[in-house]
């Protein structure tokens, strides 16, 4: 194995391949998971916390009888804030996308300038901001991602299916990415 990436050998990086394909599949449970239990810490001024509010956006995506991709997408469209708030929807995009069609990625990418609608007015900005992307292929996706499953999900009382039992998606969706390296 090189030491020194410019000598690299078709060898080492089949081996190299091979391992961050081994790796990949982990990653999913251990870190993804992982990151969503942190949202529990985040409480921003709403009525229910970050995990609360993905896991509630989760379940509705759920039981709207949503894909693998699109249930994941709703479940971890703010799990940029662990991050940064306010490009937090692009930080999710970014993680999200090598294993998301691009519609989805498009949409949690703008999904805070869809969600303006219920608030923008509010700080002086146009809530109709996502105007401007009608007719995007995604732009659908978006609308249903934010109004149905992300701006109705702050309800603390809402029993929201618990976060272990979407393993089975978030591992399908994140050991499946469409390139490695
Ligand atoms: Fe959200």
């Amino acid at each position: 194995m090189f030491t020194d990436m410019r000598e690299g050998t078709v060898m080492d990086w089949a081996h190299i391949a091979a391992e961050h394909g081994k790796h990949q599949k982990s990653v999913a449970a251990r870190q993804i998971m992982d990151s969503l239990k942190r949202l529990e810490e985040i409480e921003v001024g709403f009525a229910a916390n970050q995990l609360t509010h993905s896991l509630m956006a989760g379940t509705l995506a759920r039981r709207a009888g949503a894909t693998d991709e699109e249930v994941v997408a709703a479940l971890c469209h703010d799990l940029g804030k662990l991050f940064s708030i306010p490009n937090h929807g692009a930080i999710a995009a970014e993680m999200l996308k090598p294993y998301v069609s691009e519609d989805i990625y498009h949409a949690v990418y703008w999904h805070q300038e869809f969600q303006g609608r219920y608030y923008f007015q509010h700080l002086g900005k146009d809530p109709e901001g996502r105007a401007r992307f009608a007719g995007e292929s995604w732009y659908g996706f978006a609308e249903k991602l934010v109004d149905e499953w992300d701006a109705p999900a702050f309800d603390p009382s809402f029993e929201v299916d618990p976060l272990e039992s979407f393993e089975p998606e978030v591992t399908r969706v994140f050991s499946n990415p469409k390139a490695m390296i």
